[in-house]
């Protein structure tokens, strides 16, 4: 007998399986992000998706440092932030009014973080702030792509700097570990980038490129870490660096629209048409994107996103990222590239059609 169709009938239902247990939960063991007893910092913790980052960390019994610019903002995030706790006669709060896009803030901020945290660089760094200004390219002040850039790429590149450095090299240097001492808790450096770092459409071309370039960074550094990693595990330190004792891990999630504050003041200069593209968007509550984004750290995958269209994006553009479930990230790769075969070309029909019915939007140089 011909036993092709058992075959591939076979891998059909191991396939079936396969998807049935990852769906239900059964493919990741254990909680990969337990926070409870550790010191999470996390910037853009005033509001949107980071003070409810800030609230669910609480509830799973971290200490948690807000970083914003606004301190008034920040108080009342922490009073919220301390409602929430596990258990709020162990847990600490505190607050750090900085604005993260000049270098010397983050350096700052990271020692005052580690002074308050009992002399231990915070175990969780969450580059979380971020914000986008929405307007055609030719509307936009060169000052705002710039700026675009120092608040969605270089504020987490200063921070992942200043962190990694506090981790990995620190100003008193490691001692070599006793055998059998407790292994101590990874290390996380977590960054919150956009489905459009995946995807780029009218309207934010001063965003979508500092969103990619943290993206760029994050694939850089996920790679680069194993050589600390494995130093760690190693036998060789002869040129006089003991590895700390800890492994570090980098994530990042990518939240799609969320309806936070930020959102309320993107849709003040957003283009028409960029409006008309997201039409079929299905809006996340910042409470929503905040879960999403915690399940994937917990499940330790290594980019979340945090709705099904973002993950559809996310899986779109892989290309040599690390696959979370090899059979799904493999499989989705493939079937979302047939998706922007009609994505694609609709995206751009709908701002052609806008141009031919309505023609040229009234020039406004520099007026975002
Ligand atoms: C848009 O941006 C992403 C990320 O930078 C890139 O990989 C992709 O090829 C770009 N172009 C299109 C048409 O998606
Ligand atoms: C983790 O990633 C895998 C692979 O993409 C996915 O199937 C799973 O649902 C993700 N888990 C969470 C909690 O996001």
């Amino acid at each position: 007998m011909d036993s092709w169709p058992i075959a591939i009938a076979g891998l059909f239902l191991i396939l079936v399986a396969y998807f049935s247990l990852d769906v239900m939960g059964f493919l990741s063991w254990g909680n990969k992000f337990p926070v409870d007893g550790l010191t999470v910092l996390l910037t853009g913790a005033s509001q949107g998706m980071g003070i409810e980052v800030a609230k669910l960390l609480a509830q799973r019994g971290a200490n948690v440092i807000l970083v914003a610019r606004n301190l008034g903002k920040l108080q009342s995030a922490m009073e919220e932030t301390k409602a929430a706790a596990k258990d709020p006669a162990t847990q600490r709060f505190h607050v750090i009014s900085a604005d993260v896009t000049i270098e010397s803030e983050n350096a700052r901020l990271l020692k005052e973080a580690t002074s308050w945290n009992d002399g231990v660089v915070p175990q969780v760094v969450w580059a979380n702030a971020g914000s986008s200004t929405p307007g055609l390219f030719l509307d936009c002040k060169i000052e705002t792509l710039r700026s675009q850039m120092d608040m969605n790429y270089w504020a987490a590149t200063y921070l992942a700097h200043h962190t990694m450095k506090a981790w990995l090299y620190p100003e008193t240097p490691y001692k070599p570990q006793k055998k059998g001492s407790i292994p101590e808790p990874p290390r996380h450096l977590v960054f919150t980038s956009s489905i459009l770092a995946f995807a780029n459409v009218t309207g934010y071309s001063a965003y979508s490129p500092a969103k990619a370039a943290m993206r760029s960074l994050c694939d850089g550094l996920r790679m680069e870490i194993n050589l600390y990693n494995g130093a760690r595990r190693g036998t060789n330190n002869k040129n006089g660096h003991q590895p700390a004792p800890f492994d570090v891990v980098i994530q990042s999630v990518f939240p799609a629209t969320v309806l936070s504050p930020g959102h309320a003041n993107e849709q003040l200069t957003k283009p028409a048409v960029t409006k008309k593209i997201e039409e079929s968007d299905v809006d996340q509550s910042p409470h929503d994107a905040a879960l999403g984004a915690i399940k994937g750290l917990e499940a330790g995958n290594y980019s979340t996103a945090t709705s099904f269209l973002g993950d559809l994006m996310r899986l779109s553009a892989m290309g040599g990222a690390p696959r979370d479930n090899i059979v799904k990230d493999t499989m989705g790769q493939w079937l979302t590239s047939w998706i922007w075969l009609f994505l694609g070309p609709d995206w751009e029909r709908t701002v052609w059609n806008w141009g031919k019915t309505k023609g040229m939007e009234e020039y406004r140089p520099n007026s975002i």
